[in-house]
């Protein structure tokens, strides 16, 4: 029995002493296990007559159950400071900073070009393009400005170098040439809007080489100046989101259209600023007019057959009016201060419903 107790008294100790599961693990086989110390020991009371095995029994039993619930408190201790040991190797800082988040916005160019899409579409417009390096053709002759015309003075024009055939090509002066690749290659009815960079060597607060216009045009059977106004109006009016925008019609000239005129909105400058919608003053944002029937009859049509009006006006012009952006050069500075005052955020997108007046009012 003093065996015994020594036995059990070296068994606990080691539990006690296990510093890891798999550690307990091994000293419970090395008791309990097929082969353990006291799984032998219990083997061995077979061979005992029945008064010996009984009280050999006892003893053993509760050894074996005092040992059992040793390695079950150990066991506990040690998996409770396993996840304790787990849970502080992957706590996350809730007090990092976070990084910051760089918020983009949408370039007043971009958006004012949207918006100008938008309220076209609305009224059944598709968008064309066409390239910014030109021929002369499609820049100028075609549209009714032949060599020596006054007007190619005019536009201020950047010329590339001469090609293989003495040609020289040019940065396009304006977004009319688009007119003449569209009539070329389409019948009749046509609906275009034509958003793009174009080009003029002119530097100052309200003229940069390069800037932006849209030009339209609209060709069918029967279209006449009644159409050209109505279509101007619901633009200018939708555009600047004033319902009873005054607008006007003065006669101009265009080698491309025939008649001619530039559209005026009403403002005034009264008390120093400027305020569209109201007063007796003027301002013009776009040129416009009948589409000339000699440029008709360059891209192939019969004039007698087919009308349009066309008209262009300058991006950059019409969102520094929109806005209240003084000065032309900031649009290209890339200067993000100015951005983050001038930008929009991108889901703040013009729907293509938000536009025309009357529409859903
Ligand atoms: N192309 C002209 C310009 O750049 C604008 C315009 C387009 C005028 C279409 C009439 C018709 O000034």
């Amino acid at each position: 029995m003093q065996n015994l107790d020594n036995l059990t008294l070296e068994i606990l100790t080691g539990i006690e002493a296990a510093t890891s599961l798999e550690a307990l693990e091994a000293v419970r086989i090395d008791v309990l296990g097929k082969k353990g110390r006291v799984s032998l020991m219990m083997r061995e009371l077979g061979g005992m007559d029945p008064e010996e095995r009984k009280a050999a029994g006892q003893a053993l039993n509760v050894v074996k159950d005092r040992i059992a619930a040793a390695i079950e408190t150990r066991q506990n201790a040690l998996s409770r400071a396993a996840l304790d040991e787990r849970l502080a190797a992957e706590a996350i800082d809730v007090s990092l900073p976070s990084r910051p988040e760089t918020e983009a916005r949408l370039h007043p160019l971009s958006r004012t070009i949207e918006e100008v899409v938008a309220i076209f579409a609305e009224m059944g417009f598709a968008v064309a393009e066409g390239p910014d390096i030109e021929s002369d053709h499609y820049n100028f002759t075609a549209l009714n400005i032949p060599e020596e015309h006054p007007a190619r003075q005019e536009h201020d024009t950047f010329y590339l170098p001469p090609d293989a055939e003495g040609k020289r090509k040019v940065l396009r002066t304006h977004t009319s040439p688009v007119q003449i690749r569209t009539m070329e290659t389409t019948e009749p009815p046509i609906r275009i809007i034509v958003p793009g960079r174009t080009y003029r060597s002119d530097h100052d607060a309200t003229h940069s080489p390069m800037f932006h216009q849209c030009e339209g045009l609209v060709i069918g059977d029967g279209i006449h100046m009644g159409h050209l106004k109505g279509c101007l109006i619901d633009f200018c009016r939708a555009f600047f989101g004033v319902d009873d925008l005054p607008v006007r019609f003065r006669p101009s000239y265009f080698p491309f259209t025939e008649p001619s005129a530039e559209v005026d909105i009403g403002c005034t400058r009264d008390g120093g600023g400027l305020k569209i919608g109201a007063g007796d003053d003027w301002l013009e944002i776009l040129g416009s007019g009948m589409v000339n029937p000699r440029v008709l009859a360059n891209c192939g049509y019969d004039p007698e057959k087919y009308q349009g009006f066309a008209f262009g006006m300058g991006i950059e012009r019409i969102a520094m009016l929109k806005y209240g952006i003084p000065d032309l050069r900031t649009f290209y500075d890339s200067d993000l201060r100015w951005m983050r005052h001038y930008g929009f955020l991108p889901f703040d997108a013009p729907s293509v419903h938000a536009g025309l007046a009357g529409g859903s009012v």
